[in-house]
Protein backbone atom coordinates (compact mmCIF):
# COMPACT_ATOMS: atom_id res chain seq x y z
CA UNK A 1 0.00 0.00 0.00
CA UNK A 2 1.26 3.71 -0.78
CA UNK A 3 -1.20 5.17 2.00
CA UNK A 4 -3.58 3.81 4.70
CA UNK A 5 -6.42 5.76 4.09
CA UNK A 6 -8.87 2.86 5.57
CA UNK A 7 -9.11 -0.89 7.13
CA UNK A 8 -11.31 -1.21 3.74
CA UNK A 9 -8.64 -2.02 1.09
CA UNK A 10 -7.04 -4.02 3.75
CA UNK A 11 -5.63 -7.53 3.14
CA UNK A 12 -5.77 -10.01 6.62
CA UNK A 13 -2.30 -11.15 5.71
CA UNK A 14 -1.44 -6.96 5.75
CA UNK A 15 -3.03 -6.42 8.72
CA UNK A 16 -1.13 -9.58 10.83
CA UNK A 17 1.96 -8.54 9.41
CA UNK A 18 1.74 -5.12 10.53
CA UNK A 19 0.46 -5.87 13.85
CA UNK A 20 3.60 -8.12 14.09
CA UNK A 21 5.64 -5.45 13.44
CA UNK A 22 3.71 -3.40 16.29
CA UNK A 23 4.36 -6.09 18.49
CA UNK A 24 7.83 -6.14 18.12
CA UNK A 25 7.94 -1.92 18.73
CA UNK A 26 5.55 -2.46 21.47
CA UNK A 27 7.98 -4.52 23.10
CA UNK A 28 11.12 -2.26 22.43
CA UNK A 29 9.14 1.04 23.92
CA UNK A 30 8.61 -1.07 27.50
CA UNK A 31 12.28 -2.33 27.25
CA UNK A 32 13.21 1.70 26.22
CA UNK A 33 14.70 0.79 23.23
CA UNK A 34 12.06 1.99 21.18
CA UNK A 35 14.29 5.24 19.65
CA UNK A 36 15.24 4.15 16.33
CA UNK A 37 16.54 6.18 13.12
CA UNK A 38 14.33 3.51 10.16
CA UNK A 39 12.99 7.39 9.36
CA UNK A 40 15.71 9.23 9.51
CA UNK A 41 15.70 11.97 7.38
CA UNK A 42 11.80 11.76 6.17
CA UNK A 43 9.82 14.61 6.94
CA UNK A 44 6.40 14.13 8.80
CA UNK A 45 3.53 16.90 9.28
CA UNK A 46 0.36 16.22 11.13
CA UNK A 47 -2.86 18.43 9.80
CA UNK A 48 -5.56 17.61 12.02
CA UNK A 49 -8.68 19.44 11.34
CA UNK A 50 -10.68 18.26 14.35
CA UNK A 51 -9.22 18.29 17.90
CA UNK A 52 -7.57 15.04 19.60
CA UNK A 53 -5.12 14.16 22.08
CA UNK A 54 -4.37 10.30 21.59
CA UNK A 55 -3.69 10.06 18.05
CA UNK A 56 -1.94 13.53 17.24
CA UNK A 57 0.49 13.33 20.35
CA UNK A 58 1.07 9.18 19.61
CA UNK A 59 1.28 10.02 15.48
CA UNK A 60 3.92 12.78 16.87
CA UNK A 61 5.29 10.71 19.54
CA UNK A 62 5.55 7.85 16.80
CA UNK A 63 7.21 9.91 14.54
CA UNK A 64 9.99 10.96 17.01
CA UNK A 65 10.91 7.61 18.26
CA UNK A 66 12.22 6.60 14.74
CA UNK A 67 13.30 9.52 14.15
CA UNK A 68 11.57 11.73 11.20
CA UNK A 69 11.63 15.26 10.96
CA UNK A 70 7.78 15.64 12.56
CA UNK A 71 6.06 19.02 12.27
CA UNK A 72 2.45 19.18 13.85
CA UNK A 73 0.34 21.97 12.01
CA UNK A 74 -1.76 24.37 14.47
CA UNK A 75 -4.72 24.42 12.29
CA UNK A 76 -6.91 26.76 14.11
CA UNK A 77 -3.42 29.27 13.61
CA UNK A 78 -3.49 27.95 9.85
CA UNK A 79 -4.67 30.10 6.72
CA UNK A 80 -7.42 27.81 6.41
CA UNK A 81 -9.58 30.25 8.72
CA UNK A 82 -8.88 32.85 6.00
CA UNK A 83 -10.81 30.62 3.92
CA UNK A 84 -8.14 28.66 2.06
CA UNK A 85 -9.78 24.54 1.52
CA UNK A 86 -8.23 21.37 2.49
CA UNK A 87 -6.86 20.86 -1.02
CA UNK A 88 -5.11 24.05 -1.33
CA UNK A 89 -3.70 23.53 2.15
CA UNK A 90 -2.27 20.33 0.81
CA UNK A 91 -1.17 21.03 -2.40
CA UNK A 92 0.55 23.90 -0.76
CA UNK A 93 2.13 21.38 2.33
CA UNK A 94 3.15 19.17 -0.54
CA UNK A 95 5.19 21.31 -2.22
CA UNK A 96 7.11 21.55 1.07
CA UNK A 97 8.11 18.09 -0.07
CA UNK A 98 6.91 15.90 2.97
CA UNK A 99 7.18 12.34 2.53
CA UNK A 100 4.45 11.30 5.39
CA UNK A 101 1.19 12.93 5.82
CA UNK A 102 -0.98 12.31 8.50
CA UNK A 103 -4.59 14.14 8.55
CA UNK A 104 -7.84 14.19 10.89
CA UNK A 105 -10.34 15.99 9.50
CA UNK A 106 -14.47 16.01 10.25
CA UNK A 107 -15.83 15.07 6.38
CA UNK A 108 -15.99 11.68 5.87
CA UNK A 109 -13.93 10.75 2.40
CA UNK A 110 -11.84 13.84 2.65
CA UNK A 111 -8.49 12.62 3.29
CA UNK A 112 -9.06 10.12 0.30
CA UNK A 113 -9.46 13.18 -1.82
CA UNK A 114 -6.19 14.53 -0.38
CA UNK A 115 -4.37 11.45 -1.13
CA UNK A 116 -5.06 11.51 -4.81
CA UNK A 117 -4.06 15.22 -4.88
CA UNK A 118 -0.77 14.73 -2.95
CA UNK A 119 2.48 13.52 -4.85
CA UNK A 120 5.57 11.27 -3.85
CA UNK A 121 4.11 11.03 -0.32
CA UNK A 122 2.47 8.86 2.01
CA UNK A 123 -0.82 9.64 3.72
CA UNK A 124 -2.02 8.31 6.77
CA UNK A 125 -5.89 8.52 7.69
CA UNK A 126 -6.19 9.99 11.72
CA UNK A 127 -9.71 9.90 11.14
CA UNK A 128 -12.14 11.29 9.05
CA UNK A 129 -16.08 12.04 9.75
CA UNK A 130 -17.84 8.77 10.17
CA UNK A 131 -15.81 6.86 7.91
CA UNK A 132 -12.49 5.45 9.18
CA UNK A 133 -10.48 5.62 12.05
CA UNK A 134 -7.69 3.03 10.54
CA UNK A 135 -4.70 3.28 13.12
CA UNK A 136 -7.70 3.35 15.95
CA UNK A 137 -8.89 0.18 14.84
CA UNK A 138 -5.32 -1.80 14.29
CA UNK A 139 -4.57 0.02 17.92
CA UNK A 140 -7.70 -1.92 19.32
CA UNK A 141 -6.58 -5.03 17.30
CA UNK A 142 -3.26 -5.22 18.48
CA UNK A 143 -4.44 -4.37 22.37
CA UNK A 144 -6.69 -7.52 21.90
CA UNK A 145 -4.48 -10.30 20.44
CA UNK A 146 -1.78 -9.19 23.29
CA UNK A 147 -4.34 -9.83 26.14
CA UNK A 148 -6.26 -12.75 24.61
CA UNK A 149 -3.42 -14.34 23.05
CA UNK A 150 -5.41 -14.19 19.36
CA UNK A 151 -7.41 -12.40 17.16
CA UNK A 152 -9.69 -14.35 15.82
CA UNK A 153 -12.65 -16.85 16.88
CA UNK A 154 -13.47 -13.91 19.70
CA UNK A 155 -17.03 -12.47 20.52
CA UNK A 156 -16.70 -9.12 20.46
CA UNK A 157 -20.03 -6.36 21.81
CA UNK A 158 -19.12 -2.42 20.65
CA UNK A 159 -21.68 -1.04 22.26
CA UNK A 160 -23.26 2.58 22.06
CA UNK A 161 -23.02 5.08 19.31
CA UNK A 162 -22.54 3.04 16.40
CA UNK A 163 -24.50 5.56 14.33
CA UNK A 164 -21.46 8.27 14.43
CA UNK A 165 -18.46 6.33 14.82
CA UNK A 166 -15.36 5.85 12.92
CA UNK A 167 -14.12 3.99 15.37
CA UNK A 168 -17.07 1.26 15.34
CA UNK A 169 -16.62 0.88 11.10
CA UNK A 170 -12.84 0.30 11.60
CA UNK A 171 -13.37 -2.31 13.68
CA UNK A 172 -16.61 -4.03 12.23
CA UNK A 173 -14.43 -4.05 9.43
CA UNK A 174 -11.04 -5.31 11.20
CA UNK A 175 -12.96 -7.78 13.58
CA UNK A 176 -14.86 -9.53 10.11
CA UNK A 177 -11.53 -9.75 8.09
CA UNK A 178 -10.13 -11.79 11.22
CA UNK A 179 -13.16 -14.30 11.71
CA UNK A 180 -14.54 -12.49 14.77
CA UNK A 181 -17.72 -11.89 15.88
CA UNK A 182 -18.90 -8.64 16.35
CA UNK A 183 -22.08 -7.44 17.96
CA UNK A 184 -23.32 -3.97 17.81
CA UNK A 185 -25.58 -2.83 20.98
CA UNK A 186 -27.09 0.36 22.05
CA UNK A 187 -30.40 2.31 21.02
CA UNK A 188 -32.20 1.64 17.27
CA UNK A 189 -31.17 5.80 16.90
CA UNK A 190 -27.48 4.92 17.25
CA UNK A 191 -27.31 2.02 15.30
CA UNK A 192 -27.51 2.68 11.54
CA UNK A 193 -30.20 1.28 9.62
CA UNK A 194 -28.83 -2.15 7.53
CA UNK A 195 -25.89 -2.41 10.20
CA UNK A 196 -26.84 -6.68 9.95
CA UNK A 197 -25.86 -6.12 6.31
CA UNK A 198 -22.28 -5.79 7.68
CA UNK A 199 -21.99 -9.10 9.16
CA UNK A 200 -23.02 -8.43 12.74
CA UNK A 201 -25.57 -9.30 14.72
CA UNK A 202 -27.66 -6.19 16.50
CA UNK A 203 -28.99 -6.21 20.32
CA UNK A 204 -31.45 -3.14 21.56
CA UNK A 205 -30.99 -4.84 25.07
CA UNK A 206 -26.98 -3.99 26.92
CA UNK A 207 -27.61 -7.31 28.74
CA UNK A 208 -28.54 -9.42 26.04
CA UNK A 209 -25.80 -8.01 23.96
CA UNK A 210 -22.88 -8.72 26.44
CA UNK A 211 -24.05 -12.31 27.15
CA UNK A 212 -20.93 -14.66 27.02
CA UNK A 213 -18.54 -12.11 24.91
CA UNK A 214 -15.04 -12.13 25.43
CA UNK A 215 -14.58 -8.04 24.54
CA UNK A 216 -16.75 -4.92 25.55
CA UNK A 217 -15.55 -2.03 23.36
CA UNK A 218 -17.42 0.85 24.49
CA UNK A 219 -18.26 4.32 22.65
CA UNK A 220 -19.10 7.66 23.50
CA UNK A 221 -21.87 9.38 22.36
CA UNK A 222 -20.61 11.93 19.26
CA UNK A 223 -23.12 14.62 19.96
CA UNK A 224 -20.79 17.07 17.90
CA UNK A 225 -21.91 14.36 14.55
CA UNK A 226 -25.50 14.50 15.50
CA UNK A 227 -26.69 17.29 13.17
CA UNK A 228 -29.66 18.55 15.63
CA UNK A 229 -30.80 14.79 15.76
CA UNK A 230 -32.33 13.08 18.75
CA UNK A 231 -29.79 13.62 21.55
CA UNK A 232 -30.71 10.76 24.19
CA UNK A 233 -30.52 12.27 28.00
CA UNK A 234 -26.99 11.21 29.84
CA UNK A 235 -29.37 9.55 32.80
CA UNK A 236 -31.39 7.85 31.09
CA UNK A 237 -28.92 6.24 28.43
CA UNK A 238 -26.14 5.50 31.41
CA UNK A 239 -29.35 3.33 33.06
CA UNK A 240 -29.85 1.29 29.57
CA UNK A 241 -26.63 1.55 28.21
CA UNK A 242 -23.97 2.74 30.60
CA UNK A 243 -21.38 -0.22 31.37
CA UNK A 244 -21.19 -1.19 34.96
CA UNK A 245 -19.97 -4.29 36.88
CA UNK A 246 -23.78 -5.38 36.85
CA UNK A 247 -24.28 -5.87 33.26
CA UNK A 248 -20.70 -6.76 32.56
CA UNK A 249 -21.01 -9.86 34.90
CA UNK A 250 -23.11 -11.05 31.51
CA UNK A 251 -19.56 -11.16 29.23
CA UNK A 252 -17.26 -13.81 30.28
CA UNK A 253 -15.79 -13.89 33.57
CA UNK A 254 -12.09 -12.91 31.79
CA UNK A 255 -13.99 -10.19 29.24
CA UNK A 256 -11.80 -7.01 29.08
CA UNK A 257 -13.16 -3.81 28.41
CA UNK A 258 -12.06 -1.18 25.68
CA UNK A 259 -12.77 2.42 24.78
CA UNK A 260 -10.93 4.37 22.36
CA UNK A 261 -11.11 8.04 24.70
CA UNK A 262 -12.10 10.17 25.10
CA UNK A 263 -14.14 9.12 27.95
CA UNK A 264 -17.29 10.67 29.56
CA UNK A 265 -17.05 8.71 32.89
CA UNK A 266 -21.00 7.93 34.16
CA UNK A 267 -22.48 8.35 30.71
CA UNK A 268 -21.37 5.15 28.91
CA UNK A 269 -18.87 3.85 31.58
CA UNK A 270 -18.77 3.43 35.36
CA UNK A 271 -15.58 5.71 36.20
CA UNK A 272 -14.83 3.09 38.41
CA UNK A 273 -14.75 -0.34 36.14
CA UNK A 274 -12.52 1.75 33.42
CA UNK A 275 -10.10 2.48 36.03
CA UNK A 276 -10.52 -1.33 36.84
CA UNK A 277 -7.22 -2.93 35.68
CA UNK A 278 -8.08 -6.55 35.97
CA UNK A 279 -10.91 -5.52 33.45
CA UNK A 280 -10.20 -2.45 31.67
CA UNK A 281 -7.82 -2.21 28.82
CA UNK A 282 -7.97 1.58 28.26
CA UNK A 283 -4.31 2.50 29.31
CA UNK A 284 -3.02 -0.35 27.25
CA UNK A 285 -4.71 0.82 24.00
CA UNK A 286 -2.97 4.27 24.37
CA UNK A 287 0.22 2.49 25.03
CA UNK A 288 -0.70 0.24 21.50
CA UNK A 289 -1.56 3.50 19.30
CA UNK A 290 2.57 4.78 20.05
CA UNK A 291 4.01 0.93 18.25
CA UNK A 292 0.73 1.07 15.65
CA UNK A 293 1.44 4.24 14.39
CA UNK A 294 5.58 3.51 14.19
CA UNK A 295 4.65 0.51 12.33
CA UNK A 296 2.35 1.62 9.96
CA UNK A 297 4.79 4.84 9.03
CA UNK A 298 7.23 2.21 9.06
CA UNK A 299 6.28 0.14 6.26
CA UNK A 300 4.54 2.80 3.94
CA UNK A 301 8.16 4.68 4.29
CA UNK A 302 9.38 1.15 2.88
CA UNK A 303 7.05 1.46 0.30
CA UNK A 304 7.68 5.05 -0.43
CA UNK A 305 11.36 4.24 -0.18
CA UNK A 306 10.80 1.38 -3.13
CA UNK A 307 8.95 3.44 -5.15
CA UNK A 308 11.25 6.09 -5.12
CA UNK A 309 14.07 3.22 -6.42
CA UNK A 310 11.90 1.89 -8.56
CA UNK A 311 11.92 5.14 -10.52
CA UNK A 312 15.70 6.44 -10.43
CA UNK A 313 16.11 2.57 -12.02
CA UNK A 314 13.59 3.53 -14.82
CA UNK A 315 15.36 7.30 -15.40
N1 LIG B 1 -9.39 7.73 20.06
C1 LIG B 1 -9.11 8.93 19.54
O1 LIG B 1 -9.10 9.12 18.31
O2 LIG B 1 -8.83 9.90 20.46
P1 LIG B 1 -8.44 11.41 20.11
O3 LIG B 1 -9.66 12.06 19.51
O4 LIG B 1 -8.04 12.02 21.44
O5 LIG B 1 -7.32 11.37 19.13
Amino acid sequence: QSHLLGIEPLAPAEIGALLDLADRYADLNRSGRGHLDVLTGLTQINMFFENSTRTQASFELAGKRLGADVMSMAMAQSSVKKGETLIDTALTLNAMRPDLLVVRHGQSGAVDLLAQKVTDCAVLNAGDGRHEHPTQALLDALTIRRRKGRLHRLSVAICGDIAHSRVARSNILLLGKMENRVRLVGPPTLIPAGAGDLGVEVYHDMREGLRDVDVVMMLRLQKERMDGGFIPSEREYYHRYGLDAEKLACARDDAIVMHPGPMNRGVEIDGTLADDIHRSVIGTQVEMGVAVRMAAMDLLARNLRAARGARVVEV
